[in-house]
């Protein structure tokens, strides 16, 4: 098999939002509790906060993220997790069946973000509560002092607003298992009428209409048109969710296909987008939040703990080599659509179907997904480059159909350019020619990294053996004299390719 791939470097096909990098953080299990926040662990600063964890979410270089769930937000009273921290309840949270104690609550989360280096994506109760509590949280965090919520703010210790400019209104409202489930219709004027009071605090807010849960839900993709035909105006983006899994597809080759799924669920809600917008002669184009993303089996990593615990282990899904490509193919998807998905938020990003793990009281440690976020996250930036793959073969999957067996593509930001490549082949290397522009050698590699198959697919990485998965560098990746660079992609690999002008 001999594949070429052209990349126009002078070009620039869209512009990448780096929130397309976000990350989420829900009070569930131990993301909060033992993973980011750990009073009294080795690591933790005065305020709690992991700095161990916090340098790997450095690494990952997150530029926002969501918070404070999930199906959590669809009961939660915000005012349960501010002011001073001994008097906050402790309150049962119905959705993951635990007890939530409120030591951690929304100021603590945007000092948080701070530290991280990252900017908070908030999401409204629209589950039990509604308008009026959302305004009020609004205030609370973006009003001046001077008035009820930003007075209320400024005595529990913070003078200044946050300024949190993304906001999701309530989360998967379509779900069965959400409290204060709505139908379409019902869901679509809250979101209206909510977004209306929003933007009459402040117009300049980016808010987030839920759209189906996944699109396996019965109402898919008609919930996604009733609901913005409610409210298309007021809105900035639609949410989308898609969790994969291996268990149920016939065969590897079926499951490292299933990031067809998030293709072709995407053209399906951009579909029912469009059609609004041309239905109700909107100029503005909705954007797409992929707000929930992942590798997730229901199944795996949940402990068994007495009703209402704190904290307990749950979702801790241990991820392998297989899933990480699973995960690089996703990136690959969400990059391919990044002129109209603006926000995506990995789920999630500390102990809970993560990128990062922890162990109480011990370490912190790198999932193999964790090497492809961190790839697209870093490298992926700027601007999408327009590309041409030609002769990549493919195999037919009884799940997806057809799926290619090499997939690429190519970002520039400033003058580096980066270059993306999974090859989902089993049994043979790729050889693949990668050609820049016009044929002369304007470029040079400064950095190859590669994704291999260590031996078993269903690596993991442990505590106790952290880089079982790991990138590593290759040093003789090179540009020819006439601008290409030749490359053999083993079976089973994931390449970040860096090019920077010759002559820099
Ligand atoms: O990310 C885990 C859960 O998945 C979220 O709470 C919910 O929104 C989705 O169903």
């Amino acid at each position: 098999m001999s594949i070429t791939l052209r990349v126009f470097t002078d070009l620039a096909q869209n512009a990448i939002d780096p929130r397309l990098y976000g990350n989420f953080i829900e009070h569930l299990g131990r993301a909060v509790y033992t993973g980011i926040y750990e009073p009294g662990h080795p690591e933790a600063d005065a305020r709690g906060f992991r700095q161990d964890v916090l340098k790997l979410i450095h690494e990952l270089d997150v530029p926002m993220v969501r918070y404070p769930g999930g199906n959590f937000v669809s009961a939660y009273d915000w005012e349960d997790g501010v002011g001073p921290a001994a008097q906050r309840p402790r309150r049962l949270d119905y959705a993951w069946g635990v007890t939530e104690t409120n030591q951690f609550g929304t100021n603590e989360f945007m000092e948080w973000c701070k530290a991280a280096k990252t900017e908070p994506m908030m999401a409204f109760n629209l589950g039990t509560r509604g308008i009026d509590a959302a305004r009020q949280l609004v205030e609370y965090c973006n009003a001046p002092a001077g008035s009820k919520f930003g007075d209320l703010r400024k005595a529990h210790g913070y003078a200044e607003p946050h300024a949190v400019r993304t906001w999701c209104l309530g989360n998967e409202m379509d779900g069965p298992w959400q409290t204060g489930r709505k139908t379409a219709v019902e869901y679509g004027r809250l979101a209206n009428e909510t977004a209306n009071a929003l933007r009459q605090f402040d117009p300049k807010l980016e808010l987030i209409a839920c759209g189906s849960s996944g699109p396996l839900m019965p109402e898919f993709p008609d919930w996604e048109r009733v609901v913005l035909e409610h409210c298309y105006a007021n809105v900035d983006a639609l949410s989308i969710h898609l969790y994969v899994r291996e268990d149920g597809h016939k065969s590897l080759a079926d499951y490292l296909a299933c990031p067809a799924q998030m293709e072709h669920q995407i053209r399906d809600v951009l579909a029912a987008c469009d059609f609004v917008k041309a239905k109700q002669r909107h100029k503005k184009t909705m954007m797409l939040s992929f707000d929930e993303w992942n590798v997730w089996d229901m199944a795996k990593g949940n402990e068994t703990f007495a009703r209402w615990a704190t904290a307990p282990r749950q979702l801790e899904n241990i991820y392998t080599f297989a899933d990480a490509l699973v995960v690089a193919g996703m990136l690959l998807v969400l990059l391919r659509h990044s002129g109209r998905v603006r926000y995506a938020c990995m789920a999630q990003l500390v102990n809970v179907i993560a990128p990062i793990m922890t162990s109480p009281g011990g370490a912190a440690w790198r999932q193999t997904i964790f090497h492809p976020l961190r790839q697209a996250s870093r490298h992926g930036r700027g601007v999408l480059l327009p590309s041409h793959l030609t002769g990549a073969s493919s195999s037919d999957t009884p799940t997806h159909g057809p799926s290619p067996d090499v997939e690429a593509l190519a970002t520039r930001d400033g003058d580096h350019v980066s270059v993306f490549i999974l090859h989902r082949g089993q049994t043979a290397p790729a050889a693949l020619t990668l050609r820049l522009d016009d044929g002369a050698s304007r470029w040079r590699v400064v950095g190859h990294e590669v994704l291999a198959n260590p031996g078993d697919v269903h690596a993991v990485n442990t505590e106790q053996a952290p880089e079982t998965v790991a990138p590593r560098q290759v040093t003789d990746t090179h540009v020819a004299p006439d601008g290409t660079v030749s490359l053999s992609l083993p079976p089973l690999s994931w390449h970040v390719l860096r090019l920077a002008p010759a002559g820099a």
